[in-house]
């Protein structure tokens, strides 16, 4: 069901430019499960998008003193000064990127980001190529902006990653970005400078194509991975390149809702005119945390992400042990995004067959009263997402529930 469905039920009539975006599976599911919640189940929801650590003290104290100081009136539109140049020293420091002040937007949050720069490039039918799986927002933003998604299926035997033979045969005259997220909500896949290589290469030889990173999860790798950014790969793209990133998954910030990004001055000028018609600028306290968390100690991140490793190969490991079931190592973030093609064709012990991974999930739902979400919300299947952003006890809990579950399929 659409939203443009649902409001028109209620007698409204919606703008066209919502009428595709269907209602998120991911809420859909969380609506359930907390309802099963509330009725005394005892749901394990594996569906959260943020870190289940707390913001760390020191940026909470920030805050704290940025009130004290005053620092509770409107800033600059797209980033207080300080902020701006804690971004600046963030990516030379961390990705050897030269922007200055004027190259760097702040928004409230990466999402907002996404959004400027969609509403401010994007011009009815342009299309943008967004490989799958895909975080959900991103096709959504491009469809409000009224342009044309281009989906492009990159399943578990490419590592959930874009090849160039794939990305040279999806552009057209008529493609205005490429957008990519490494590590990949809701796939953990990232993509290493090998990677990367052959479709900057390819990129090179269409100059009208430009190219948004979402390197939201940059502090969340595991292993030997060495994270790495475009425009400091290619620095002859750097000039049609937003790398965009964010303080909400590394340092525990979801709420605090502060996105930016480094990229080319006309496109950076031009997200500004629309974020002062949207929202004007972003919280003065959040911009004062976000000082700190980006000047501030990183050293709590290493541990932070010793601890997901951890979580991530409780995940791997109990998925893979279950018949039916095929989970990709994920080289980051905090998502596994696993394969059940073994479970489609199997039947439930109330009889019900399961036909694809929305069923699947539901079955999980229904009998484990675990809440995963179904590869179908990003746009690949058939698969599903779980956050592993809680507890081991829990995770423990919720593997044994899911393999029990998977062992009563026929
Ligand atoms: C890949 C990716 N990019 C961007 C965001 C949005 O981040 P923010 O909270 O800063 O809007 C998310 C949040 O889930 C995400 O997963």
């Amino acid at each position: 069901m659409t939203i443009n469905t649902t409001v028109r039920e209620a007698g409204f009539l919606p703008a066209s430019r919502i009428a595709s975006i269907g209602v998120s599976e991911i809420l859909k599911i969380g609506a359930r499960a907390s309802a099963m919640k509330r009725d005394g189940k005892p749901v394990i929801i594996l569906g959260a998008g943020e870190p289940d650590f707390d913001t760390p003290d020191h940026i909470k104290q920030a805050a704290w003193e940025a009130i004290q100081r005053g620092e509770t009136k409107y800033t600059a539109l797209d980033g207080s000064p300080d902020l701006k140049k804690a971004i600046r020293e963030k990516f030379q420091r961390e990705n050897d990127l030269a922007y200055e002040l004027d190259e760097i937007t702040v928004g409230t949050g990466a999402k907002q980001i996404l959004f400027n720069a969609m509403m401010a490039t994007i011009n009815p039918g342009d299309e943008v190529i967004i490989p799958t799986p895909y975080w959900t927002s991103y096709s959504d933003i491009v469809q409000i902006c009224e342009g044309r998604p281009v989906l492009i299926a990159c399943d578990a035997s490419s590592g959930f990653r874009l090849t160039a033979e794939k990305l040279e045969a999806a552009i057209t005259p008529k493609t205005r970005w490429v957008l990519l997220n490494s590590p990949s909500n809701p796939s953990g896949a990232a993509y290493s400078a090998a990677d990367y290589r052959p479709l900057l290469d390819v990129l090179l030889r269409h100059p009208h194509v430009w190219l948004l990173v979402d390197d939201m999860y940059e502090h969340i790798v595991y292993d030997d991975f060495r994270f790495v950014t475009p425009a400091q790969l290619e620095p002859r793209l750097k000039a049609r390149t937003l790398t965009v990133n964010g303080v909400s998954k590394a340092y525990a910030m979801t709420g605090w809702r502060i996105g930016y990004a480094g990229g080319p001055r006309p496109l950076i000028k031009a997200m500004a005119v629309v974020q002062s018609q949207a929202t004007s600028c972003p919280s003065s306290v959040s911009q004062a945390a976000s000082v700190a968390a980006l000047n501030g100690p990183q050293d709590f991140l290493k541990e932070r992400t010793a601890s997901f490793k951890r979580r991530r190969d409780l995940v791997v490991n109990g998925l893979n042990a279950i018949d039916g079931l095929d989970c990709r190592v994920p080289e980051g973030a905090f998502y596994t995004f696993s394969g059940c093609a073994g479970m489609l064709g199997k039947v439930t012990p109330d009889g019900k067959r399961i036909e694809t991974d929305t069923d699947f999930c539901a079955y999980l739902l229904d009998d484990a009263h675990v809440a995963v979400v179904p590869g179908s919300a990003f746009g690949l299947s058939p698969y599903f997402r779980i956050s592993y952003a809680t507890s081991e006890t829990e995770l423990k809990e919720a593997l044994q529930r899911i393999a029990s579950a998977c062992t009563r399929l026929s």
